[in-house]
This record gives C-alpha cells, structure tokens and sequence, in this order.
C-alpha cells in the first residue's frame, strides 16, 4: 500500500499484531507467521511486536523473515530486553548493562535489522531499574541503534521509569476489567505524555477452558496448565470488543493484539478501524 493513507488505514495503524507464544513454537508454522503478517500489512497494520524470550528467539525470526517481504520503512518493529528463555518453559530475567547490549544485537541478527525502532524493557521490577541499565540503553539510542525506548508492565515501576524522562512508550494491561488503582496508574501515564500501548486488550474475553481447536487455544489452555494465565473471562464482550474498548473508553493510543487465525486478524484489524470511525 503507498500513496495517501486513507481514514481506514488509520484506524488499522493502531493496532500492533504480536508475534509471540504459539508463533515461537511449532504449533503454527513458520509459513503460517509470515502469512498473517503479511495478511496484517496488507490491512494496513504497521506496528509489529515481539520479544527474544518468545520461543527462545523463534518469534523474532520468524519477524525477520516476513520483513524481508515487507517495505521495511513504513513498518514500526518492537523488541525487548531482560527476559529470555532457553527454550521449553524456563524464563530467565537479567537486566544488567552487558546482558542487555548483547541481547539487542542477537535481536538485531534475528530481526535482519541495523536498528530496531521501538525497544521496551519487558518486564522489570522497580529494583531491576538501575542506572546502570538507563546508561546501556541511552548510549545504544544515542548510537542510532534504537529509535524509541519504552518499559512494558503493570505495576509502579512504570511510574519510576517515566520519571526518568528516558521512555516515550509504556506497553500494559488496558481493558475494561482493570480495578480503580490500575486505571489511576493508566491516567498518570497519559498525562506524563508517553504513547500507551495496551495489550491484553482481547484475553480478558475469552474463556478459561474451550476445545483446543486453534494453536492459539492450546497455547492458553498449556498456559492455564502452567499456572501463568489468569482465571477467564473477566469481561462480557465479545473478545474484538475489547479493542474498541482499549482504543475509546481506555484512551490506548494503539493496541497489540496477538492471534494465529488470520479470521480473528481481520476481524480485530476492522475493530480497531471501527474504533477509530467512533472517536
Ligand atoms: N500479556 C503480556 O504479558 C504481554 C507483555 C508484553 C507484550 N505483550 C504483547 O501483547 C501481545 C498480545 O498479547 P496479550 O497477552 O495482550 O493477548 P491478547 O492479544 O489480548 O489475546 C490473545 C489471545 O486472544 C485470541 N484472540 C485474538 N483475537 C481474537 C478474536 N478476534 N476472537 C477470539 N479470540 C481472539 C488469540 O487466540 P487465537 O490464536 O485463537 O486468535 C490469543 O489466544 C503479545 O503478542 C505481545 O506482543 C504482551
């Protein structure tokens, strides 16, 4: 797609597709993760996200695969830093200086990329927010390495990070079961005039348990196993609501949604357009 965006492609620039759980694993093929985003480029998303701790670096690949298709200067490719895993179910955090260089440029190799536009700290602890992590990453943006820097996570070590002046993008929870303090926190991060992106804006919709018809239904399902999912639906809306939701009463500049059915893909992409014809 070039030339003028039209209105509907806006609205479809506000969605981010993720490409995490099933992508980094063998329950979707590789074919079948570059043909959703390829799918969701042509819908006129733009903003893809994934991280080195999904499929230990699948996901990321996988990403740099479908790239290499894709005119990569109108695409906005998100990464992480600090959580890794070594394959089957083991994470592992580490936010220190060295880690965190490294980790980019494995990133970068995966990625095909010579600069990775959004890189978000995935998931630290107040404690884990050193000046020694800020320096690493201030000099890998100065470097020309990074564009924007962002934290990705839900409690107050938000708040201690935009207090740095260092993150433009905060990635977190925005859906219509959060409590009061979750939404307080929500408001004080618009304010501070970062870009919000909220995820788990479709999850809170769907049930705990269904038939494992879809590699993304296993996935939750293996997830619920594993004891990192929460307890089901959470809100009363059919899940693509939950978009609209995120885009309109919860004030999300963007929303990143993940799926591995391209039915679903259109259906969140018309969402977000939907959204975005209502604002
Ligand atoms: N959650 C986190 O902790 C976290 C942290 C950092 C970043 N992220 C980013 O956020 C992205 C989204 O993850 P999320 O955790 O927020 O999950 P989500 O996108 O809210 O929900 C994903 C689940 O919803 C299903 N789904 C998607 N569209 C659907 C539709 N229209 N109808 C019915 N089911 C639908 C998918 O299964 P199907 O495959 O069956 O569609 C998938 O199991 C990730 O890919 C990642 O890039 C998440």
């Amino acid at each position: 797609m070039t030339g003028p965006v039209s209105d509907r492609a806006w609205g479809a620039r506000r969605l981010g597709l993720g490409i995490s759980g099933p992508h980094g694993t063998a329950l979707v093929s590789r074919k079948g993760t570059e043909s959703l985003i390829q799918r969701a480029y042509e819908l006129g998303v733009r903003l893809f996200d994934t991280a080195p701790s999904y499929g230990a670096g699948e996901a990321e690949k996988r990403l740099g695969e479908a790239l290499v298709r894709l005119p990569r200067f109108e695409c906005i490719v998100s990464t992480k830093v600090g959580l890794y895993s070594s394959g089957a179910a083991r994470r592992e955090r580490d936010f220190s200086p060295d880690t965190v260089r490294r980790s980019i440029d494995d990133s970068m190799q995966r990625l095909k990329l010579r600069k990775i536009d959004w890189l978000f700290l995935h998931g630290p602890s107040s404690a884990e927010l050193s000046d020694g992590l800020f320096k690493a990453i201030e000099e890998e943006q100065y470097s020309g390495r990074i564009g924007l820097l962002g934290i990705a996570g839900r409690g107050e070590e938000l708040e201690a990070a935009l207090d740095t002046g260092l993150f433009k993008l905060v990635m977190t929870p925005v859906h219509a079961a959060l409590d009061t303090d979750q939404l307080i926190r929500l408001s004080k991060i618009r304010n501070s005039g970062a870009e919000l992106i909220g995820i788990e804006a479709v999850a809170p919709a769907l049930p705990r348990y269904s038939l494992p018809t879809s590699p993304g239904k296993i996935w939750r399902l293996a997830r619920h196993a594993a004891g990192r999912a929460g307890d089901g639906p959470a809100v009363d809306h059919p899940p693509s609501e939950g978009i609209v939701w995120a885009l309109t009463r919860g004030r999300a500049h963007r929303v990143v949604t993940t799926t591995t059915r391209m039915a679903h893909l259109e259906e969140n992409v018309s969402a977000a357009i939907s959204a975005d014809d209502g604002a």
